[in-house]
């Protein structure tokens, strides 16, 4: 896969004392879905900022399709959609003007149909004739996406897309993503609802105090890091484990009835039929079993603390 955005080195001063970008580096593939993740604070919009050109960064170098934005700002805007944080929208305006409207500030000429297509996606068609300021909160950052998406860039910046918005918006507007991921746009979203990250990114980044701590595939990440939990539920309550069991390391409950074993995904790999064989040639009779994985947000705030952790030690 080839790779649209290089970032090597950039840092980002604010005030000349306030750190918001250490040294960032990452490269992002063509048509991944990437999601940035970390806490209030962590330069997440300032690094997506920069790549748009919306926030002036100090040093380093940042490359779109290996022409360097600041060399070439026309062009490479105009590779660019951005859905911001800040809803910044012409209140007075309708939606129909403010979307045809954005779509000429990036020269493009009109395409009324093309407009109407992207109204219509998100759900605004029927409200193509109000004025912004007449729309709720989730109508209003639609109407951000559909302006981000008016002269049809081919890598879109989501920053919180659906920060404030129903549940049931937010599974329309990854909908949208992954729709528009199909058409061969590639993503690079930010959000703090990490089962958005786990349901739509190929690849994760952690950002914690300006750096960037982690990058890694989603799926080797929850493998690498997560832990599976096996609960058995028996028939009987039993007193002990038997020497057969104990290689499981089986925790037993109060009522000596429910034995969880938990593991490591990447570490070690049971092999759950022969525990029930174990079990069974040990006379023991099951009622119920659960599996359970760790999740996306477990593993973040697991390195979030880490990462702290190692910041107090040095
Ligand atoms: N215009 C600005 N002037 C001064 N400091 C700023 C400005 N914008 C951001 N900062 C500071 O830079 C740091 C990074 O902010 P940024 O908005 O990039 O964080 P974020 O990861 O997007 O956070 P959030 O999850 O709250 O959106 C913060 O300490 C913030 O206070
Ligand atoms: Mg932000």
């Amino acid at each position: 896969m080839s790779t649209v955005l290089k970032i090597n080195n950039v840092t980002k001063t604010y005030n000349k004392k306030l750190k918001a970008l250490d040294k960032i580096n990452l490269q992002i593939k063509k048509g991944e879905i990437f999601a940035l993740l970390g806490p209030n604070g962590a330069g997440k919009s300032t690094l997506i900022n920069s790549i748009c050109g919306i926030v002036n960064f100090d040093s380093g170098s940042i490359k779109i399709n290996d022409l360097d934005i600041i060399q070439n700002y026309r062009e490479t805007r105009k590779v660019v959609g951005i859905v911001p944080q800040e809803l910044y929208l012409e209140a007075f305006e309708t939606i129909w003007n403010n979307v045809n409207y954005s779509r000429g500030l990036f020269g493009k000429p009109p395409n009324y149909q093309y407009v109407e297509s992207v109204l219509k996606e998100l759900s605004l068609w029927d409200k193509k004739d109000s004025k912004l300021k007449e729309l709720s909160g989730g109508m209003k950052r639609r109407v951000l996406i559909a302006k981000a998406l008016s002269h049809e860039p081919k890598i879109l910046f989501l920053d919180e897309p659906t920060a404030s918005v129903d549940v049931e918006l937010r599974k329309d507007m990854w909908n949208v993503v992954k729709k528009l991921n199909h058409k061969g746009v590639t993503i690079i979203l930010t959000t703090h609802y990490i089962e958005e990250a786990e349901e739509l990114s190929d690849r994760v980044a952690i950002i914690n105090d300006g750096k960037i701590i982690l990058v890694d595939e989603k799926q080797k990440l929850m493998k690498k890091l997560g832990q599976k939990t096996i609960k058995i539920e028996l028939e009987n309550s039993i007193e002990n484990i038997t020497t057969k069991l104990s290689k499981y390391k089986f925790d037993i409950d109060e009522s000596k009835k429910i034995l969880t074993h938990s593991f490591n995904l990447s570490k070690e790999n049971t092999d759950i039929t022969e525990m029930l064989n174990d079990l069974k040639n040990e006379g023991l009779k099951l009622k119920d079993i659960n599996t359970d994985q760790s999740s996306l947000e477990e593993i973040f705030i697991k390195l979030i603390k880490e990462n702290n952790n190692e910041l107090v030690r040095n």
